[in-house]
């Protein structure tokens, strides 16, 4: 088959397009021919040799949709021929407030969706909801499942909520945007391009504020919000996050679920004095995926898709994404 595979780390360009072996579902598994797959930062970062443990070669790629095209010995599940989606969480565990230590993600360790076939246990496979497209499907998993844990089962969004979502460019921040504004919140973002906080307005974003030509962006936000925002969901980490807490409403949540630019030097005293509650997230239990995908299927929430790029283009994508120009998911088509 063909797929994009990484030998050794050095960035996108170490990202190539080869025929590699077709894999053969094991028990339990379901092979899936990949229609469309999408990119997420951690596929950037494990080229940079940013992440725990990579192991070489890997196909990258954690988000995909398809159609199963083999059972493994004993798999149960959709149908050969049925149009499904991947969750890419591998192992949660049985506790809903924390994953498993050994629990891995699709895309590494694991090969990925990069390529024309990925097999994954059965129980991660999906019925795509059926008012979405194949390429839209294919954006959502990853982002998805780490966007809904953040906004609802960690942040407890609601109509009540006045929700921060920085550098509102990032796929996940885009679903984020859907999710707080499907609960009837009122969202403010920032990004540090006018043309982003243009579409975001038009994905139902209240306030949009840019964080490099503001002279006080936070102020701003502050201002804009009536007293601080009461949910701030955050990605960027480092100063950004440390102004987040600052301007928090006091007894706001404050979720993280990563830290772009770094670590933060915070005041504890923003938390302490106004009691706010910081939530640690990352990815999502097995039922946060199926509330998600409920989600999509019953709203008329769509992703944002920035763009559809072939496989042989993943490495110059992988480098523009690197480049911080997109708005939500870049998408790759397979076949
Ligand atoms: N814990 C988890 O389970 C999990 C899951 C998914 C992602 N993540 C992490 O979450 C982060 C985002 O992932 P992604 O895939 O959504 O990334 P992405 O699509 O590449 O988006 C990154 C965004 O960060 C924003 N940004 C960068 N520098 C900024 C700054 N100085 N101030 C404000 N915003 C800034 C940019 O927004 P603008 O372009 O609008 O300025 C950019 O679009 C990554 O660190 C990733 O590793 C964690």
């Amino acid at each position: 088959m063909q797929a994009i595979v990484l030998r050794e780390t050095g960035g996108p360009s170490k990202l190539h397009l080869e025929e590699f072996e077709t894999p053969v579902a094991g028990p339990g598994e379901m092979l899936i021919a990949v229609h469309f797959a999408a990119f997420n930062r951690r596929d950037v970062f494990i080229t940079q040799g940013l992440y725990p443990g990579i192991v070489f070669p890997v196909i990258p790629g954690s988000d995909g949709c398809g159609v199963v095209a083999a059972h493994g010995p004993g798999a149960s599940g959709p149908a050969v021929g049925a149009s499904v989606v991947i969750n890419p969480m591998f192992g949660w565990g049985d506790n809903p407030r924390v994953w498993r230590s050994d629990s891995t993600l699709l895309g590494m360790p694991r090969h990925g969706t990069f390529a024309e076939y990925v097999t994954v246990p059965a129980e991660n496979v999906h019925p795509k909801p059926a008012r979405l497209s194949e390429q839209q499907a294919a954006a959502i998993p990853l982002g998805g499942l780490t966007a809904y844990r953040a906004v609802f089962t960690r942040g407890q969004c609601t109509q009540d909520d006045v929700v921060l979502l920085p550098g509102i460019g990032g796929g996940v921040q885009t679903l984020a945007l859907l999710f707080a504004k499907s609960a009837g919140a009122r969202v403010i973002v920032t990004s540090s391009s006018d043309a982003k906080l243009e579409r975001a307005k038009a994905l139902g974003a209240d306030v949009a504020i840019n964080y490099k030509t503001s002279e006080n962006w936070s102020k701003d936000v502050r201002a804009a919000s009536g007293g601080g925002p009461t949910l701030i969901v955050d990605s960027v980490g480092g100063e950004t996050f440390a102004k987040a807490l600052d301007i928090a409403r006091p007894g706001a949540r404050v979720v993280v679920y990563g830290g772009t630019t770094g670590d933060a030097k915070i005041r504890p005293f923003s938390i302490f004095w106004k009691q706010i509650d910081i939530l640690g997230t990352s990815m999502g239990t097995p039922a946060d995926f199926a509330a998600m995908l409920k989600l999509f299927a019953e709203s008329t929430i769509e992703p944002a898709i920035d763009e559809v790029v072939p496989l042989a283009e993943v490495p110059a994508a992988a480098q523009r994404i690197l480049d911080g120009n997109q708005f939500g998911k870049v998408v790759v088509a397979i076949r």
